[in-house]
């Protein structure tokens, strides 16, 4: 027999009290791949204690870098020479280990890394990585399901992404630091995370300006040396507690995040009706006693993220109206809507776009994890719903999630772990 972790969540709690956020995911996996540019010890701080960190660390350990953790403090040890290669077997637990690929053909001319394949919700493409990188005069080709990629020395290039994804932006970032003269990436992505890592780059010695803007510049450099670096709070886990306490109800202070991160959920959560004061790195978030019906639309940064879209439908399925859900970034990415309606949602779905109509109260059922937001979304629905959910698979949580139940319950929610197990 085998077992997974799964939750169980008495719902009807009203959260209050002071949460505290970690560092994010999305900006420490970059991070994390960078150390291949350079050989020296790194040391890297508010590193959040997660599954995506821990194969992170793995996919560089099996390279040859060591790495170290201390509650949260990663050190890294980057020492040539490496092996070149990503497996599938780490690759495919974790997309972002496609941030290994840029680094690795910078600096030693070659890289060899499994083509991520799609995910729960749908396909995610890299053609966008692959094709930046050709720019900068990488040789890629695709061979029994791995991207191989050789070159000499890059050269940089004027490269206009037709969509501005944070991966390619990123990869090509990366390797656009070594490579021999100018990068323009047009169309970048602005989001804190790409900003995050230019200016880690910037402290390695690298040359770029432009970040946060859709027009980048790197001027490429011989070489870079190691350094350290503050991981940027999570602007997605810091969303999810805000909406957590609106929809409990609750009164919450959200600390160490930075508001300006997430301004356009607070907006919409004010139009929803919360009361928000925000201080500094800290958020204070009290609910109205009434969820209003607010509709959303996913867009690239600063607008409202992809990433908090699954936790709006659950906001929205105990509104006081209909709301409109639309994802423009990922248009398959609403695994939650069947596991939403098993606890009483009442959600049409027409493609990217849903119609959630609130109803009085949700009740509790046994629903399943599909991806890592959507188990968000379920956590926030159980809160609220009658009686008891129990949330299956909740791995895809711990990829993204520090401490997400310790840090509930410390807030008043009563969730336990339990094993279960698994019947194949
Ligand atoms: C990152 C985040 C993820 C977030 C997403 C959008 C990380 C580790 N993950 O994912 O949490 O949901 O940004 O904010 O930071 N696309 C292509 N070709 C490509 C790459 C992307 O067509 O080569 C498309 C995607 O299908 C999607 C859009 O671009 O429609 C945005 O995706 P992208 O920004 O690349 O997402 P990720 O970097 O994978």
């Amino acid at each position: 027999m085998f077992y997974m972790d799964k939750l169980v969540v008495q719902g009807g709690k009203s959260l209050s009290g002071t949460v505290k956020i970690s560092g994010a995911k999305n900006a420490v996996l970059p991070v994390m791949a960078a150390a291949i540019l350079a050989d020296g010890e790194y040391e890297l701080d508010n590193v959040p204690d997660l599954k995506d960190v821990r194969t992170m660390s793995k996919l560089l350990e099996s390279m040859g870098i060591k790495t170290e953790t201390n509650q949260d403090k990663l050190k890294i040890f980057s020492s040539s020479p490496l092996s070149l290669e990503a497996p599938y077997e780490l690759v495919k637990t974790m997309r972002a280990s496609i941030y290994v690929l840029g680094p690795l053909v910078a600096r030693f001319g070659y890289a060899k890394v499994s083509l991520p394949g799609g995910c729960a919700w749908g396909p995610r493409p890299v053609n966008l990585h692959i094709e930046g990188l050709r720019k900068l005069n990488a040789d890629i080709s695709i061979d029994k399901g791995y991207i191989v990629a050789k070159a000499g020395h890059l050269k940089g290039a004027h490269i206009s992404l037709d969509v501005p994804s944070v991966g390619a932006t990123g990869n090509i970032l990366m390797a656009a630091c070594l490579a021999r003269g100018l990068t323009v990436i047009e169309n970048a992505a602005k989001e804190p995370e790409i900003v995050a890592l230019a200016e880690f780059l910037k402290s390695m010695g690298a040359n770029i300006s432009g970040e946060g803007t859709e027009h980048i510049e790197i001027e490429g450099v011989e070489s870079l040396k190691p350094a350290d670096c503050r991981i940027i709070p999570d602007r997605i886990e810091a969303a999810t507690y805000m909406v957590a306490a609106h929809i409990t109800n609750g009164d919450v202070n959200i600390i160490n995040m930075d508001p300006v991160h997430v301004s356009a959920v607070i907006d919409k959560l004010k139009d929803s009706g919360a009361e928000i004061s925000i201080e500094n790195s800290s958020v204070n978030i009290k609910s109205s006693g009434r969820i209003k019906p607010v509709n959303i639309t996913t867009a690239v940064y600063p607008g409202f993220p992809t990433d908090m879209q699954a936790q709006w439908m659950a906001l929205m399925s105990v509104s006081s109206g209909s709301a409109i859900i639309t994802d423009t970034i990922f248009h398959d990415r609403f695994t939650h809507v069947a596991e939403l309606k098993r606890l009483g949602a009442d959600i049409t779905l027409d493609n990217n776009v849903a119609v959630v109509k609130g109803v009085k109260g949700l009740s509790g059922a046994p629903v399943m994890s599909t991806d890592l937001r959507a188990s968000a979304s379920l956590i926030l629905a159980a809160l609220v719903a009658k009686g008891r959910t129990d949330i299956s698979r909740v791995y895809h949580l711990d990829r993204g999630y520090e401490k997400l139940e310790e840090k509930l319950n410390k807030l008043g929610a009563e969730i336990i772990r339990e094993k279960e197990p698994i019947i194949t």
